[in-house]
């Protein structure tokens, strides 16, 4: 099955009014990538707004770089799955490694998140789950175990038909911002193994899941990593901060749709 090249940026606690202007004005320019590749920017949720003001007349999405779990209720400094739905949010980025690690995100609190996103069918939302394995656990030989014991907890609940909302981003946490990046055998081989789980519980409804690759994406490395058969596109941090390299790995992610 042919499954649609996507990239998504994410800005992370980064990017300014300017730069939306800055990246919405090179969209603009290349309005035939966009038809091809589904591109989304999960810029701070604050500027959510000035995003889609910038790229009303853009085939380009919104998303957000994290959901609350709760529904709603008293969650100082927190945003709702209706919230972020309602501010135009199509994609909400969960469990990404840094809310892992510092935040607090545990597996209990992403799945719930994950349900949060998939139970709100008011619109469209698209969940990206992101799992990776630390160095450590890499060196041990562990990757695939906490790959898996990663997804087993956050999908325990997802159904089949949830599952065209679903995106799994695999970003080895030793890649994220370090300028490492896995090679495009090491990201294949992860990449494979999860097309393979999902194919095992849900047949091929779970087989056409959007895998993308993340950590130190660059426009000089994304051709040999969106060439690889299980590598549908990529999350991207520190290059969708810079109009060029993003708006590149987004042409080499073009290829896929070919
Ligand atoms: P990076 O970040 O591209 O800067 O490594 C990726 C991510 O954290 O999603």
């Amino acid at each position: 099955m042919q499954r649609q090249p996507l990239v998504i940026g994410n800005w992370k606690m980064n990017g300014s009014k300017a730069l939306v202007a800055h990246l919405a004005t090179a969209f603009a320019s290349q309005p035939e990538l966009l038809g091809q590749v589904h591109v989304a920017v999960c810029p701070p949720a604050v500027l959510l707004n000035a995003w889609q003001q910038a790229t009303q007349q853009l085939a380009v999405a919104a998303g957000v770089q994290d959901v609350n779990e709760h529904a709603d209720g008293a969650h100082t400094g927190e945003h709702s799955v209706q919230l972020v739905a309602e501010a135009g949010a199509e994609y909400v980025l969960i469990g990404h490694s840094e809310r892992r690690q510092f935040y607090a995100d545990t597996e209990a609190r992403v799945a719930a998140k994950l349900r949060q996103v998939l139970a709100y069918t008011e619109q469209p939302l698209r969940a990206v789950l992101c799992v990776g394995e630390s160095a450590e656990q890499r060196y041990n030989e562990q990757t695939m175990m906490v790959i898996e014991a990663q997804l087993e907890s956050a999908l325990a609940t997802v159904k089949a038909d949830q599952l065209s909302r679903l995106v799994i981003a695999y970003e080895p946490v030793w890649a994220i911002g370090t300028g490492l990046t896995a090679s495009p055998e090491q990201a294949q081989q992860v990449h494979g193994a999860i097309r393979k789980w999902l194919e095992n519980k849900w047949g091929a409804s779970g087989a056409a899941v959007q895998l993308l690759y993340g950590g130190s994406v660059k426009a000089d490395n994304a051709t040999a990593l969106f060439a690889e058969a299980d590598i549908d596109g990529g999350l991207i941090g520190g290059a969708s901060l810079h109009a060029d390299e993003f708006l590149a790995i987004c042409t080499a992610a073009q290829a896929r749709s070919r």
